[in-house]
């Protein structure tokens, strides 16, 4: 299991510039709709982070071939060699769920297992699998598996009882190549999901309403291939720009499309930050972390609200301001395992169900904590970097899922942190 080791301080203060990679959650779906054309798509501005080799290798087995050089991936499925995603990658990755809809509407038929419970809470795939069976699609459950099949998906609408990303990013992909015209109600607005429908337009899809709640989509013979930027990624960036909020902290972020940003900047610069574009460069954001932070409520919620992968990361922030601040997580049950390994860090938060009451300023000290999920680890970081003494944290793969080189990356804002080698974390 792999560990971080952070020599933390008080007295840090990250300092310098940064480049956002492309965003985890825009690739993933981007390389699924590769399912959809016989051609290839050119993806730039790819995020080497772990989750992009799970899809990959998932892709490869069910026929895809690919390359990937630096930041840029060619990918192609001629033909489809298997309708199946195992559980191993289902497990690894819940986002593997995000090929269902491509296969079966490419293919007529796919087999993906059912994700299970996850560390954020129970997370169900009941939207994605009401959708393809209201566009005809045969679909059931067997030994842990969703079994779906169809002659050809057929048009139809689809309210989504509740707002979902991946549900809206795998019907939206299934009605492409449906016949007729679906119509998708209650949609999601994440950046993400505008990003794939730009890529399935680009591939030929007729979709209108994109970044809208509602959006219809005119079903096509076939798609062809394309060439697709991916947008940067919000959650690393505003996970840097909290990084830069704490003790004072000032460092430049390049690659950033800030419009993505404008609730965790807000909530930011209510807590005294200071966050600044640059005047010529669109892509570039300036953080300056106050000397006094002011406690901020948050609520998460779907986009334009407060990211619910932004929470924990802000929880850290809060513990540092002076009073009192009230975290309220609607999106997933049960994501608050962040707050018992940072009250080992001294921190001060009681979990209410879905509230986390944090109380500050509470100095922190480091200790040994383990990591849950993704955004819990990168929250631990985030704490470890402004905790006095050694901190080590435990089960370090979650980060390495969704952040690109995050240690590179932080030391050369001058924190002092480092992986532990493999032999020394058995
Ligand atoms: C995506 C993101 C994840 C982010 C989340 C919410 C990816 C790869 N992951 O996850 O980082 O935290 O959006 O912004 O893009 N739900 C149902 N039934 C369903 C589907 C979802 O009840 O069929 C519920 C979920 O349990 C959750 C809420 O809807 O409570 C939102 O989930 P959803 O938007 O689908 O999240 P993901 O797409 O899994």
């Amino acid at each position: 299991m792999a560990k971080i080791r952070i020599l933390g301080n008080h007295d840090l203060h990250l300092h310098g510039r940064v480049k956002i990679s492309g965003a985890k959650n825009a690739v993933l779906p981007a390389i699924a709709a590769s399912l959809l054309t016989k051609e290839p798509l050119q993806l730039h501005n790819i995020p080497l982070v772990k989750d992009v080799f799970t899809i990959l290798t998932l892709m490869e087995g069910l026929g895809a071939e690919y390359s990937l050089e630096n930041d840029s991936l060619s990918i192609q499925t001629r033909n489809i060699r298997s309708d199946e995603a195992s559980y191993e990658h289902v497990r690894a990755m819940r986002a593997s769920i995000l090929v269902l809809g491509p296969l079966l509407a490419r293919h007529g038929k796919a087999i993906v297992a059912l994700p299970g419970g996850c560390a954020i809470g129970s997370r169900p795939i009941d939207l994605h699998i009401h959708g393809l069976e209201k566009m005809g699609a045969f679909i059931s459950l067997e030994h842990g598996y969703i079994h779906a099949e169809t002659n050809r998906l057929k048009g139809t609408e689809i309210e989504f009882e509740k707002k979902t990303v991946g549900g809206t990013e795998n019907l939206v992909m299934a009605a492409c190549l449906a016949q007729g015209e679906t119509i998708l109600r209650n949609c999601s607005l994440e950046p993400e999901v505008v990003n794939l429908c730009h890529l399935l337009v680009k591939m030929g899809a007729k979709i209108d309403g994109i970044g809208e709640e509602t959006m219809q989509i005119k079903g096509v013979e076939s798609l062809g291939g394309a060439t697709h930027e991916i947008i940067p990624d919000r959650i690393e960036a505003g996970t840097f720009l909290v990084a830069g909020a704490l003790n004072q902290g000032k460092i430049t972020l390049e690659g950033v499309i800030p419009e993505h940003l404008t609730t965790v900047i807000e909530k930011l610069k209510f807590s005294g930050t200071e966050i600044h574009r640059h005047p010529h460069r669109v892509d570039v954001l300036r953080v300056q972390g106050a000397p006094e932070i002011k406690p901020q409520d948050v609520t998460t919620s779907p986009y334009p609200g407060f990211p619910t992968d932004m929470q924990a990361q802000f929880t850290v922030l809060m513990t540092q301001a002076e009073g009192t601040s009230i975290i309220t997580e609607t999106i997933f049950d049960r994501r608050f395992s962040h707050v018992n390994e940072l009250l080992r860090l001294g921190a001060n938060i009681e979990v209410f169900q879905d509230k986390a009451i944090v109380k500050g300023k509470t100095p922190l000290s480091g200790a040994e904590v383990i990591a849950s999920d993704l955004r819990a680890s990168a929250s631990l970081v985030l704490a470890g970097l402004i905790a006095n003494g050694e901190t080590i944290i435990n089960d370090m793969e979650h980060l390495d899922r969704g952040y690109e080189k995050i240690e590179e990356k932080l030391k050369t804002l001058g924190a002092h942190i480092e992986r532990l080698p493999e032999e020394e974390s058995s």
